[in-house]
């Protein structure tokens, strides 16, 4: 009897721990913006975009901030800040290094949005590939380009 109420217990504490890591879609609909279709983009093609940046604001409310932190505004929260995400490009003055910069950082955006992070076996982020559109997900790069950090 002890046995299974340990037992029943782990799996109910193992279930709550994933729990808190599903995915969970964002309801603000990409209304307004380009459509991209199911194919991903390697590119951000809403890149400065302003309704791109309001969209992104609420779905990045919605979707990553318990992890990431309220409004991308602060680095205090668990997860990295993602506002450093481009800063080695930042630093790029040249136009085309630059360029070519961004397309690798929009590579590995889209890459670690659509995989997530599991790290042996270990969910730090969970994959939002089939929750989150991709329209979604370059906006919320958008919105979080628009937000400097102010140490560059
Ligand atoms: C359950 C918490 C959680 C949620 C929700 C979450 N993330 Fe993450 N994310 C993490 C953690 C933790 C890491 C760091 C993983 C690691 O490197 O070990 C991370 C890493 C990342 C990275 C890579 C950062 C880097 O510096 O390499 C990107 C990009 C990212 N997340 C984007 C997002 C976006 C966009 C959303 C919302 C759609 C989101 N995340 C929602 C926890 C989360």
């Amino acid at each position: 009897m002890k046995k299974l109420l340990v037992t029943a217990m782990a799996v109910l504490l193992a279930a709550s721990a994933l729990a808190d890591e599903v995915a969970v879609a964002p309801t603000v609909l990409p209304d307004g913006l380009p459509p991209l279709g199911e194919t991903w983009r390697s590119e951000n093609p809403y890149r400065g975009n302003p309704e791109a940046v309001a969209i992104g604001q609420k779905a990045y409310s919605q979707a990553c901030a318990r992890c990431h932190g309220a409004d991308a505004s602060t680095n205090a929260a668990p997860a990295p800040d993602l506002r450093n995400l481009n800063r080695f490009c930042r630093r790029i003055s040249d136009a085309e290094l630059n360029a070519a910069c961004m397309r690798d950082n929009d590579a590995y955006f889209a890459k670690t949005v659509r995989n997530g992070k599991v790290i042996v076996g270990v969910t730090h982020m969970p994959p939002w590939q089939g929750v989150l559109k991709q329209e979604l997900a370059w906006a919320i790069q958008t919105f979080i380009e628009s937000r400097k950090t102010g140490r560059e």
